[in-house]
């Protein structure tokens, strides 16, 4: 368990993805003293590019895999993990590949929570709006004013025009990667109760920011934003193919944030079960964040379209962060245009090399 944020040892699984190298990153530049270390099997690509920024920043890299329980158990004695490491695609699975995103997503949990166990180390587990079930929040929406929106007549608990809300109803399908989420928040709360660590899950909405590697099914705000500025086909997919799914996304440095305070209190948090997003201020539809990209880019795009649904897709998901924002007195300061315009900055910069990561 933490004692001494300055001095702390944080193991970051997943480290070198998008979340976990922004916050083993601003973990290290808030306690230079602490010991920093990002595990990560390089499997997402794009990942490789961070590891230079750990490097420089004094975070030691370890090449290892969370489904080889080995790699966790044979590092030193950590106080803290913030489990990072995942499968994030909503689409895994779905073409019949089931075994990578359920050894990571929940083979991989297990034994990182054995590890959690033999230090008693505090845990910030980051699960996702997924586990929420596709059919109860669709079924509750429907298109006003060219987005998609909760009906008022839907009397659904916890959907309101804030959002969603942790006690909406758990029952139906989730995807695959949702299933491995929520299945992972049930066994930490046992091995937790049976080990005595302390521990808090954060279910988030859409991350977007620098240094993610955006692609179709995972990261579509950096995907659209990229399009815009290399000029490249784009096309909005499912329910009509109109553009009107809606989400909310979160800035990952407001992330970054809320996990470090975490840290800082776990007391405060354990045992909690949070969503955390960017909130209704900061939703908008696909075809919203199509003005957005064109008028931050100044280069407009035609943008095609495919109404035939795909699997695991939602109409909307906006975070309702009223639970999280009163126990912690978090919520999320960075507005979309930020989270735009700061992504631009870094797309521009290192172009050549996100050029060809970032373009199928
Ligand atoms: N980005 C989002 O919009 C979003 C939204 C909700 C939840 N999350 C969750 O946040 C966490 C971080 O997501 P991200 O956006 O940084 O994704 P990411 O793909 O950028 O990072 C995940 C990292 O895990 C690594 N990894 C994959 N399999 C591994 C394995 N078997 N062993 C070790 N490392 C492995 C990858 O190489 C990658 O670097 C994930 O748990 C994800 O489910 C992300």
């Amino acid at each position: 368990m933490i004692q001494d944020p300055a001095t702390s040892t944080v193991l970051i699984t997943g480290g070198a993805g998008f979340v976990g190298s922004s916050f083993a990153l601003h973990w290290k530049a808030r306690y230079p003293g602490s010991r920093v270390i990002a595990l990560d099997n390089l499997k997402r690509r794009g990942s490789e590019l961070n590891l230079a920024r750990l490097k420089q920043a004094g975070v030691t890299f370890v090449h290892g895999d969370v489904r080889q329980a080995t790699d966790l158990m044979s590092l030193p004695t950590i106080d803290a993990l913030v489990e990072c490491s995942a499968e994030p695609s909503v689409m895994a699975g779905y073409d019949g590949s089931t075994r990578y995103v359920v050894d990571t997503n929940l083979l991989g949990t297990v034994n990182c929570l054995e590890l959690v166990a033999r230090d008693k180390a505090d845990l910030v587990f980051l699960s996702t709006s997924r586990v929420y079930p596709m059919d109860a929040i669709n079924n509750a929406c429907a298109v006003q004013d060219g987005r998609f929106a909760p009906r008022p007549d839907a009397a659904v608990t916890g959907l309101s025009a804030e959002g969603v809300a942790e006690d909406f109803p758990l029952h139906g399908l989730r995807s695959l990667y949702g299933t491995t989420k929520l299945a992972s928040e049930l066994l930490i709360a046992e091995y937790a109760a049976i080990h005595g660590f302390r521990w808090v899950v954060d279910r988030c909405g859409v991350i977007a920011g620098p240094w993610q590697m955006g692609k179709t099914d995972q990261g579509f705000i950096i995907l659209w934003l990229s399009r815009h500025l290399w000029d490249l086909p784009l096309r909005y997919t499912g329910y009509g193919g109109k553009g009107a799914q809606v989400r909310d996304a979160m800035h990952v440095e407001d992330l970054c944030e809320l996990v470090q305070l975490q840290l800082e209190g776990m007391d405060r948090v354990s045992g909690h079960v949070l969503n955390a997003g960017g909130g209704v201020a900061n939703a908008d539809a696909l075809h919203g964040f199509t003005e957005r990209c064109a008028r931050i880019t100044g280069r407009t795009i035609q943008v095609g379209s495919d109404p035939a649904d795909r699997p695991g897709d939602l109409k909307y998901y906006v975070t309702d962060n009223r639970r999280i924002t009163a126990l912690t007195g978090w919520a999320p300061k960075r507005d979309l245009d930020t989270l735009l315009g700061d992504s631009l900055a870094w797309l521009r910069q290192h172009e050549d090399q996100l050029r060809v990561i970032l373009t199928p």
